[in-house]
């Protein structure tokens, strides 16, 4: 968030955004499962110019002890940006900004997972961001689901994500960097469409309260959206599997 270069243009005069998007258009969405042979369940998720990686491992003995929950399994997010991931190399090692976005998609997370199967475990969840373009704890969000059905541990649903905010005056779907670094407001959101819940709701800058419902609005309206790619990417996944256990037999 923040002042725009003067000759900065975020909409142009047809309304158009800087990358030819309309405002209600979220930037190409791919997605696959099961890209890791060593962990339990993976997704790999290319968004615009992000690219995450997601990899699941557990329900497992939860270290250290004292960490355990004697009635449920604890999901725990890594999330981590790869030096190389931005534009000006990024320290690496954690910082204020990845433990944040760790706990926040550790609790939505938490929201979906029927962790009561699993007392005294983990669920880690390692999120990979190796290139990043904005958006990238929604990416993450959308990868560490999809990982952790292709894992085979038991949810409630999905949790689906997208950001919505404001550039140039206008509610927006799906910022880019410039729109992100130079943009009005950014509000990453998760949601779970069978519950029709949201899970994650965070705000960066300031929106009207009509505004604000908008932006929410078709935040909600693209994770439906965002939910079919992730559903389809775990149908061909799981037809892959299918098929080479036919070979097998
Ligand atoms: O990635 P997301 O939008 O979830 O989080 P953010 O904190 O709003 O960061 C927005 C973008 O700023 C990231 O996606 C990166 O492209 C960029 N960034 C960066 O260039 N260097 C950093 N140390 C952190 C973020």
């Amino acid at each position: 968030m923040g002042g725009a270069p003067t000759d900065l243009k975020l909409i142009d005069e047809r309304g158009l955004r800087l990358d030819g998007r309309r405002p209600d258009e979220m930037r190409p969405l791919k997605i696959e499962a099961g890209v890791l042979n060593k962990a339990d369940g993976s997704a790999f998720v290319e968004w615009g110019m992000n690219k995450v990686m997601a990899a699941v491992y557990g329900p497992r003995e939860c270290h250290p002890r004292h960490l355990q929950n004697t009635e449920r399994a604890l999901v725990q997010c890594h999330y981590n940006m790869a030096s190389f991931s931005v534009e000006d190399r990024k320290r690496p090692g954690p910082d204020r900004r990845s433990h944040e976005i760790s706990k926040i998609l550790s609790e939505a997370l938490t929201h979906v997972v029927f962790t009561e199967y699993f007392p005294r475990t983990s669920i880690d969840v390692y999120i990979e961001v190796l290139q990043a373009n904005a958006g990238t704890r929604c990416a993450g969000l959308t990868a560490a689901s999809v990982a952790l059905a292709d894992a085979g541990v038991p949810m409630r649903d999905l949790v689906a994500s997208v950001a919505a905010g404001k550039v140039a005056n206008t509610i927006v779907l799906d910022l880019g960097k410039e729109e992100d670094n130079f943009g009005q407001a950014d509000i990453p959101v998760g949601y779970v469409p069978r519950t029709d819940e949201v899970v994650l709701l965070q705000m960066d800058g300031d929106l009207t309260r009509e505004e604000f419902d908008k932006g929410l609005h078709m935040a909600v309206g693209a994770c439906k959206k965002v939910y079919e790619v992730q559903r389809d990417a775990l149908k061909r996944r799981y037809s892959a599997r299918a098929e080479g256990q036919e070979e097998g037999a």
